[in-house]
């Protein structure tokens, strides 16, 4: 009997774990530091401006990204009830991602960086990550090639155009001169090189941390509930729409800059449209627990799922309304865009990784379940304070920053100084740091259930029961 690749859904998913207590430990120490910067202790790769970035990597590629390859590799084997591609390939896949998070951690405190957001890591690091992608593609294409049923599932679907669409992204968007081994020079200039890296940044969200993550929605919510997706119609076409619609939104990061004016708006009539693709998908995973309600009473799992659900809807309802060029006067350049950025990256990302982790574990284990459902549920309660403190925080100061920015006196002077937005903030970034602390205890919690599920076991993939489809 032909078995399938756990190992690596397995290293994978326990990495998760592992980078998502690293990310969010180094947010919660810029969190801090946004209140006292003393605690960097004037070290420079203590600094905000080199953490910072050290922990959007952290908790975007490589707790997100773990959570995607476990994931992905899991339901592309399931759903085409075909073994991997390739094992060695596979585990080249694991351990170059490991090895690029690395090099991640330890160039960006150096002050190592491109200077582009999402895009920070040099250019020989780049080419790695070049090199793991396309075999990643190789493994997942491959399996789809070699499936054994004719119909190829929605979530590969998913899965699979985040797969593509990352790579075109990364090689256009990181295209560098080289100067010298740690330094090398975009290949675009001015508007063009903006427009380009927002082309990426706002790609980067609408498919590695939108794509891949409803292709989990797509196989995680239906499988825990144990109920058909409610429309698999509208799964295909909230497919195309989404991914036809992403390409364009782009501009609605360079709003009232030298970008031409017309782009700026065709970006912020795309980013209105998505709101439809966006929504009917969210509609789509939560009507897929019609007649199964009563589960999410007993079923922390489900409610993990569902919650980020919940914020998908939230954040792709705030995104577009951000993206109207009077709103966003308001809101950029203020902790408004952070409180949207978190509600989409802890109240969907995160949660939806959190609750599929929960369900894939005992799976590629051979494990009844987790160990305690009851931490599940405590972690569930705890992360959701976590993240309502967060971007309720984030809202209110972002909000009050902009009006007092905006704010003038009869004579024409500004009302307030930059200084006077700043201490009036503070009480909001306290908020902010419990939020998150709350969170990131969350995920010790999650580590030790974890640690007491899998312990001392010593499995093949033989071993493996094979859950029904
Ligand atoms: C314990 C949890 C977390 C805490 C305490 C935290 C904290 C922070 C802080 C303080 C910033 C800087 C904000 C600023 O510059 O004003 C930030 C930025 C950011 N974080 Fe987090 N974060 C957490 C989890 C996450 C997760 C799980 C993700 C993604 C999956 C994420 C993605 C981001 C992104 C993309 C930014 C940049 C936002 C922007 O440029 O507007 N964070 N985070
Ligand atoms: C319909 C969907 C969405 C739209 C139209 C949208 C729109 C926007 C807009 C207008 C901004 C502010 C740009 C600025 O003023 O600089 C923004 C920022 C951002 N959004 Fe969204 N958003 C959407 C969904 C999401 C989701 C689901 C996530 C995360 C999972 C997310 C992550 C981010 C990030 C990381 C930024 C900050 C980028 C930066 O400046 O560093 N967005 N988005």
């Amino acid at each position: 009997m032909e078995t399938y690749n756990y190992k690596v859904v397995r290293q994978f998913a326990i990495m998760t774990v592992v980078w998502g207590i690293v990310g969010m430990l180094v947010g919660v120490i810029i969190a801090a530091e946004l209140i006292w910067p003393q605690i960097s202790m004037d070290l420079p790769w203590l600094h905000y401006g080199r953490l910072r970035p050290l922990h959007t990597n952290a908790v975007i590629f490589a707790f997100g990204g773990s959570a995607l390859f476990a994931t992905s590799y899991y339901v592309v084997q399931k759903t085409c009830h075909t073994r991997l591609f390739s094992d060695g390939l596979a585990a080249f896949t694991f351990w170059g991602w490991q090895l690029i998070i690395v090099l991640a951690a330890i160039t960006l405190p150096l002050g190592l960086t491109s200077g582009k957001e999402y895009a920070e890591l040099i250019w020989p690091i780049d080419i790695l990550i070049t090199l793991v992608w396309v075999t990643y593609a190789l493994v997942f294409f491959g399996t789809i090639l070699k499936r054994k049923v004719k119909h190829i599932y929605v979530a590969n679907w998913f899965y699979g155009a985040f797969i593509i669409t990352i790579a075109v992204l990364h090689l256009v968007n990181s295209a560098a001169i080289p100067v010298t081994l740690t330094k090398g020079y975009s290949a675009y200039a001015g508007a063009i090189d903006a427009m380009v890296q927002w082309w990426y940044g706002h790609n980067a969200v609408g498919f590695f941390l939108t794509a891949g993550f409803l292709g989990m929605m797509y196989y995680f919510i239906p499988k825990v509930a144990n109920r058909p997706v409610f429309s698999y119609r509208l799964s295909v076409v909230h497919f195309w729409a989404l991914i036809s619609t992403y390409m364009w939104a782009g501009p609605h990061h360079l709003h009232y800059t030298a970008l031409p004016d017309w782009a700026q708006s065709l970006g912020m009539v795309f980013s209105l449209i998505l709101l439809a693709p966006s929504w009917g998908g969210m509609i789509n995973g939560i009507m897929t627990l019609s007649g199964a309600w009563h589960k999410l009473r007993t079923d922390p799992i489900l409610k993990f799922l569902i919650v980020s659900l919940s914020f998908y809807g939230m954040s792709t309802f705030e995104g577009p309304m951000m993206s109207i060029k009077t709103v966003n006067a308001l809101s950029h350049y203020t902790d408004w865009t952070v409180g949207h950025v978190h509600s989409g990256a802890l109240g969907w990302v995160a949660l939806v990784s959190i609750g599929s982790m929960y369900a894939l574990i005992p799976w590629v284990f051979n494990k009844p379940g987790m160990y305690s459902n009851k931490l599940i549920d405590t972690h569930f309660w705890i992360s959701t304070v976590g993240v309502v403190l967060y971007i309720a925080a984030m809202w209110i100061a972002g909000v009050m920053q902009g009006l007092m920015w905006r704010a003038v006196n009869p004579d024409g002077t500004l009302t307030y100084s930059f200084v006077e937005s700043l201490e009036a903030t503070y009480p909001f970034y306290f908020v902010r740091l419990l939020g998150g602390a709350l969170f990131l205890f969350g995920m010790f919690i999650m580590a030790y259930n974890v640690y007491k599920t899998v312990a001392g076991s010593e499995i093949t993939d033989e071993q493996v029961a094979q859950p029904a489809h």
